[in-house]
Order: C-alpha cells, then sequence, then structure tokens
C-alpha cells in the first residue's frame, strides 16, 4: 500500500470510531414484570467486588450480641416493655429477673464468687453505691451518660441515674372521709394515735423505697430523734410490705388508709383505676435517683453494656410513661410526664447518697432491732 492510500484508510477508520463513540446507547426493552411484582430477590444489584488491593477495614469493637441478663427494680409493667424494646433495637436478647433494690443487692453479693448478671437496672441508687463500695460493679463510662447532669451520675462512672422519683402519702380519701379521718399533710401526722393500725409502708430490710424514707429523716431529724419517729409510726403500722410499691395496692383495697411509697408508683395504680391519691408532705420531702450498674464478672459484658447505653437515651426513657412509669427522666432531653411529680413540687432535703449507701447496713440493722421487733 502507497502512502497516500495508507492516510486515506487511516483517516476512515478514525472518523468510524468517532461516530460510534458519539451514538446513543441502545434504549433497554421495557419490564415485562406487571407494576404489582414484588422485586424479585436476583434484582438487587450485585455488591460491588473489594478489590484485592483495597486496605484491610479496622476491627471494630466486639459487636454485642447474645443474651443479656438483667435484675431489674423498677414496675415490672416498665421492665417488660423497656426490655422488648431494647431486643427490637439491637437484637440482643434480654433475660430478666423482676426483683426489688434491696433483694437486689443481696442477690448480687451472694453471687460475688460466680456473678450470673450483667446488668443491674434500676432500682433506688443507694444500694448501687453499696455495690460498688463491695466491688460488685464495675466502672464503665457510657458514651451517652455525657447527657446526664453530674448530680445523677457517679464521677467514676459505676453507675448512672436513670430517673428521679420522690416519696409521697398514698391515701384512700374515701375511706379516710368515711373513717372521719384528716388527710396527712406533715411526716409528723404519720406518728398520731388515730392512725393507728391504718398505715403500710414496705420493710427497710428488703425495700430501697423503705431505705430512703428512713435516710431522709435520719439525715433531716437526727439519727436518735428519727429512731424515736419511726419506732411511733411503727405503732402506727399495720403492715411492711416486701416491694416499695406494695403499701398502695394495700390502700386501694381498703386495708391500709395510708401508705409511705414513691408518689410516681401512687400515679402508676391511680392509672389503672384504684380509688387512691397522694399528698407530698408540705415540711420536707425524700427522693430517690434510679441508676443503672454493670456487674462485675457478668456472662456478657458487651451486650450490658449496649443496654447502658440505650437505657441512657432520651427515646429509652421516654418508653416509661407509656408503660405507667411517671419518674423524672434524668436525660434533658427526655419529655417529662406532664403526670410526673417535679422537683419544683417538692421541699426535697440535701440527700446525702454517698451517706446513705455507707450507712445502709447499719442503719438498716439498727431498724430491725430497735424497731421492726418491738411489739405495736
Ligand atoms: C418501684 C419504683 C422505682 C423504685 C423501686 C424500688 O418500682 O417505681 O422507682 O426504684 O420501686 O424498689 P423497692 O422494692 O426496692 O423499694
Amino acid at each position: 500500500m502507497n502512502t497516500t492510500k495508507f492516510f486515506a484508510l487511516f483517516a476512515l477508520i478514525a472518523i468510524f470510531a468517532v461516530l460510534a463513540a458519539c451514538a446513543p446507547a441502545p434504549t433497554p426493552a421495557p419490564t415485562a414484570a406487571p407494576p404489582t411484582a414484588a422485586p424479585k430477590p436476583t434484582d438487587a444489584p450485585k455488591p460491588t467486588a473489594v478489590p484485592p488491593t483495597a486496605a484491610p477495614k479496622p476491627t471494630d469493637a466486639p459487636k454485642a450480641g447474645g443474651t443479656v441478663t438483667v435484675y431489674a427494680s423498677p414496675q415490672e409493667e416498665w421492665v417488660k416493655a423497656a426490655m422488648a424494646q431494647f431486643t427490637k433495637d439491637t437484637g440482643i436478647k434480654v433475660d430478666y429477673v423482676a426483683i426489688g433494690s434491696g433483694e437486689a443487692y443481696t442477690r448480687i453479693a451472694a453471687e460475688k464468687a460466680a456473678p450470673k448478671a450483667d446488668v443491674w437496672w434500676g432500682g433506688t441508687v443507694d444500694p448501687h453505691i453499696q455495690a460498688k463500695l463491695a466491688g460488685l460493679t464495675e466502672k464503665y463510662c457510657s458514651p451517652n451518660a455525657k447527657d446526664i447532669p453530674a448530680q445523677y451520675k457517679d464521677p467514676e462512672c459505676f453507675w448512672t441515674g436513670m430517673y428521679v422519683g420522690f416519696i409521697g402519702f398514698t391515701i384512700n380519701p374515701n375511706l379516710l372521709k368515711q373513717k372521719n379521718l384528716p388527710t396527712p399533710k406533715v411526716w409528723a401526722d404519720l406518728i398520731k394515735p388515730e392512725y393507728k393500725g391504718l398505715i403500710a409502708m414496705s420493710d427497710p430490710a428488703q425495700s430501697g423505697t423503705a431505705y430512703v424514707i428512713m435516710a431522709t429523716l435520719v439525715q433531716k431529724m437526727g439519727e436518735d430523734a428519727a429512731f424515736k419517729y419511726l419506732a411511733a409510726l411503727h405503732k402506727n403500722i399495720t403492715q411492711y410490705t416486701k416491694s416499695g410499691p406494695g403499701p398502695i395496692t394495700l390502700v386501694g383495697q381498703g386495708e391500709a388508709l395510708i401508705g409511705i411509697n414513691f408518689a410516681h408508683d401512687t400515679i402508676m395504680f391511680m392509672k389503672q383505676g384504684q380509688p387512691i391519691n397522694y399528698v407530698i408532705p408540705e415540711d420536707f420531702d425524700g427522693y430517690e435517683i434510679g441508676g443503672v450498674s454493670l456487674l462485675k464478672g457478668g456472662p456478657n459484658p458487651a451486650a450490658g453494656k449496649a443496654l447502658i447505653d440505650w437505657t441512657l437515651t432520651a427515646k429509652a426513657m421516654e418508653l416509661a410513661a407509656t408503660a405507667n412509669s411517671f419518674q423524672v427522666p434524668t436525660n434533658p432531653n427526655a419529655a417529662v410526664p406532664k403526670e410526673s411529680v417535679k422537683v419544683s413540687d417538692v421541699k426535697a432535703i440535701d440527700y446525702k447518697l454517698d451517706w446513705a449507701a455507707e450507712n445502709r447496713r447499719r442503719l438498716v440493722t439498727r431498724w430491725t432491732n430497735e424497731v421492726g421487733n418491738l411489739p405495736k
């Protein structure tokens, strides 16, 4: 081929190549599947293969899974709803035991050598602090604890506050009226002889609620004066219940006319139709912080940490009210239920948590010896 012919052929090939590149792509034929047909699983785009040269992804923290074992101290209606939602949100299963705060402490202490649970969820925080002091819990600084104000969490991350609740007097207004008895307004009213055998409270040796009541009185009145008061109150007590909300049922049924317990528990029973109401003591009041702790040596600490992280979110705390639990959430981003008793409604004492925890065993023993065993 001479040079002129060669260049003419080359130019021709180049023109064809440019034209082919500019031509529109052929339109795909319309899909035959009817519009209602669900997409076939095989239609999903194929995952792009990672080129063999791609750098390996850094390994994430061990992913929580499996089952978390929980000792849960709030009202079971809330525990049940919260644990179901946690499983839905994370895929982690929950095995929970509903157990009051005082009893939970005793159980966790008894299991120290072979812990069975991962998390102690809720309940008055004094025994949680006692558990920290006894080496039963593990430090865990949840990233979500950053949202919880300092007064509601341990600076060393052994426990974090989930909620706050205030003591109140549960009353049965109809029965008080029937018996021509006044509504108690201050603590001193409860030791009046007219209420003999008509008051219920929980047992300070078993219930965290009762311990908050006792520790409040001791901190406000001084220890000896408070024990004199508790001995006088004992004469009016018809029954010491095992759990904190126990007195409310007795008041609802008319077996007692007055109960001493957390006001949010009374509100729960009012919502369920009990013929009761509550009074916030006018002179002074005690309160609880409800805590959550990671137990030392539990079977699944990664899942335990995941539960604590979840618990501290505003969304998880807001679930409480849907299960008739009206404590005040500690996360300021969570809505406070309109039913809740708020700190501005009460004359709260300056409750010393560490003091209450350190003295719990001693005060409970003193109460059992000097009050609980007294004849009525
Ligand atoms: C109830 C309350 C909680 C409280 C708990 C303490 O469930 O709603 O706010 O923390 O009682 O239980 P306890 O039986 O130990 O008094």
